[in-house]
């Protein structure tokens, strides 16, 4: 059946993310044992749990708008999971696997939190406070989980400078500019 209002698009919207959330609670057990980092391997364990509650919000605001999910592939979030596929076979380090894990991570979550947004906003434009209050907590953890990982990533991202600084011959950090 063609779809033609509103109520379609939400729908399908509503799907998508959920789709979304089924892969990412997929994936996420892989990355965690993948991560060499304790801190990352926390934040992506306590995002697994948030993730199974997000999936249980999505089922009950379907429940509350008499629907069920549709037949919707999320290729941005299957994008992601296959580029992480594809960079493992680039053989990183431990170090610069859970450096890539952590950026996967942040983008993930601005997808998500871009989709929730939009969610939201449509729900109470359509007058369902019962489904924007569900969506709103899902976005709420999406936001700091993002801010987590980035506050994470730029730790890592400095601990590699210094440690390939280190490895670099002939270089002498502490010598006058
Ligand atoms: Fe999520």
């Amino acid at each position: 059946m063609a779809m033609q209002t509103a109520t379609d698009l939400f729908l399908h919207e509503l799907s998508g993310i959920y789709s979304a959330e089924q892969v990412i609670a997929q994936m996420l057990p892989t990355l965690t044992s993948e991560a060499t980092n304790a801190q990352v391997k926390q934040a992506l364990q306590q995002h697994e749990r948030e993730t199974q509650q997000q999936i249980q919000n999505l089922d009950q605001a379907f429940r509350q708008l008499g629907a069920r999910p549709i037949q919707v592939e999320c290729f941005a979030v299957e994008g992601l999971k296959r580029q992480h596929d594809e960079f493992k076979r680039e053989q990183p380090s431990d170090q610069v696997l859970t450096g890539y894990i952590v950026s996967a991570a942040a983008k993930t979550e601005h997808y998500e939190m871009a989709a929730y947004r939009g969610l939201v906003e449509q729900a109470k434009l359509m007058g369902q406070q019962e489904v924007a209050r569900l969506l709103q907590q899902n976005l709420q953890q999406e936001e700091q989980m993002a801010q987590q990982v980035e506050q994470i990533g730029r730790q890592l991202g400095q601990q590699m400078i210094q440690s390939s600084m280190g490895q670099q011959p002939g270089q002498h950090p502490q010598a006058p500019m």
